[in-house]
């Protein structure tokens, strides 16, 4: 979409978050709220983006320099301001404006494409996003004509008595025609309580100006803005449950989804079953016929080939494991690759790190780890090779395929007769 520039209001403070870090930055899963945000737009197929930041702006800045292009709002003079500042950087050849909040994360790619459908369709000055809530607390209300035409949006502090008990709310995200957004920004005034620019007033001078305003409904869950940390762990629960129900529509069995973590970017095969307790972090790829956990956790950069078990306790993070591998008790698998047919014994660690760098640890098809084996990486572990229980494979000390070794330091069985 090359007519389309995002724009993405994430200046704010947070204040209602009691927090030193900025709102946008919060977790959701174990990427961040605005990190959401970036990616269902890129999802609905945006490629312009614009962030506009300004609260500790060089963290933001740092994190998605590769995402965004940023506006820096100097002082936060509201959301009518923020969508000022950055209106001058939008690309040229873009004709329409998407602007949305940085704290609301769940607005899914299909409602950012019908925004931007109806917007083109209905020829809209302006497109709001809107949602029915049977509590509208803390939104602004959408106020409609008798022909059922939006003239204005009202927030709660502002709203009368009639206009407060309007359930239709304003979400945040709006389509405009950038021309006419140009015009109409500087018409805005400060609101007269909290002396900011409500970028909502914008609403009522394109109706008054006869620029027509559309309107698009989503679900109710996908309008949550993160303004508190209840709001955060509300938003996490149910990112949580989009994943794993799409999981189970796929053919994972997943025993209980309110105790299992999957993150957005996980992708999991056919007729593997998740226990209870389990966590997958990240861009994680895990195969068909698996069992994981309960109480696992598998980390970024991991992949499962087909029929692998990781059991209970067991802790994977940059690994690859070949099909039909076990891994069931009590382990730490970190910068590993395991090939097919591997059985690792209960409290196996792979010590990969020395204080300066991660190394290594290969362990080929078909080896078999005793229990409370130590590999200390770098190293290699032939084909069919077998390891005792307890031993210590100190690095650099590969072991040949099909060779046994055991002991502190491990050495080949044969030699200690
Ligand atoms: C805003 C809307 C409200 C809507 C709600 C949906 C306004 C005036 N109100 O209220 O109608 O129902 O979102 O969640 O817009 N921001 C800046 N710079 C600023 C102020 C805010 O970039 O100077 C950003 C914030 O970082 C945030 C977004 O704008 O991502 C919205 O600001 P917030 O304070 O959360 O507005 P709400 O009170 O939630
Ligand atoms: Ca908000």
């Amino acid at each position: 979409m090359k007519n389309i520039t995002a724009v993405i209001l994430a200046a704010g403070l947070g204040t209602r978050m009691k927090t030193d870090t900025p709102k946008v930055m919060h977790p959701v899963g174990s990427g961040t709220v605005l990190g959401r945000v970036i990616s269902g737009l890129k999802k609905a197929g945006v490629r312009e983006i614009i962030a506009v930041v300004g609260y500790k702006a060089e963290l933001i800045e740092s994190s998605f320099k590769d995402d965004a292009r940023f506006v820096r709002q100097r002082q936060l003079l509201g959301s009518g301001d923020a969508l000022k500042c950055a209106l001058g950087s939008v690309a040229k050849t873009s004709d329409t404006v998407l602007v949305t909040c940085g704290d609301a994360p769940l607005i899914s790619e299909a409602t950012y494409r019908s925004i931007i459908k109806t917007h083109h369709d209905k020829k809209a000055g302006c497109t709001l996003l809107a949602c029915r809530l049977d509590d509208p607390a803390s939104y602004g209300r959408i106020v409609r004509g008798k022909n059922g035409d939006v003239i204005k949006i009202v927030e709660e502090k502002d709203a009368s008595g009639e206009e407060n008990s309007i359930n239709e709310v304003n979400v945040g995200t709006y389509c405009f025609d950038k021309d006419a957004a140009e015009k109409y920004i500087y018409d805005i005034e400060p609101n007269k309580k909290k002396k900011e620019f409500y970028l909502t007033d914008i609403v009522d001078i394109f109706a008054r100006n006869g620029k027509p305003v559309a309107s698009v409904t989503c679900a109710p869950e996908e309008a949550i803005g993160i303004n508190t940390r209840k709001d955060l762990a509300i938003v996490n629960k149910i990112a949580n449950r989009n994943k794993i129900e799409e999981l189970m529509e796929s053919g994972v069995t997943v025993i209980d989804p309110d105790a299992t973590y999957v993150d957005d970017t996980a992708a999991v095969g056919k007729d593997t079953i998740i226990f209870p307790g389990t966590v997958i972090e990240g861009d994680v790829k895990i195969g068909s016929m698996c069992r994981i956990g309960p109480f696992a956790r598998i980390r970024p950069g991991t992949v499962l080939e087909d029929g692998v078990v990781v059991g209970n306790f067991v802790e994977v993070c940059r690994t690859k494991i070949g099909s039909d591998t076990r891994v069931k008790h009590h382990t730490y698998l970190g910068d590993a690759v395991l090939g097919r047919g591997v059985n690792i014994g209960a409290g196996t660690i792979t010590a990969n790190y020395d204080g300066k760098e991660k190394h290594r640890t290969v362990i080929e098809d078909g080896v078999s780890v005793g229990v409370g084996v130590i590999f200390i990486a770098p190293i290699k572990i032939g084909k069919g090779a077998t390891i005792g229980a307890g031993s210590v494979i100190t690095r650099n000390k590969d072991v040949p395929p099909g060779a046994t070794v055991a002991g502190v330091p491990a050495r080949p069985l044969d030699a200690k007769k």
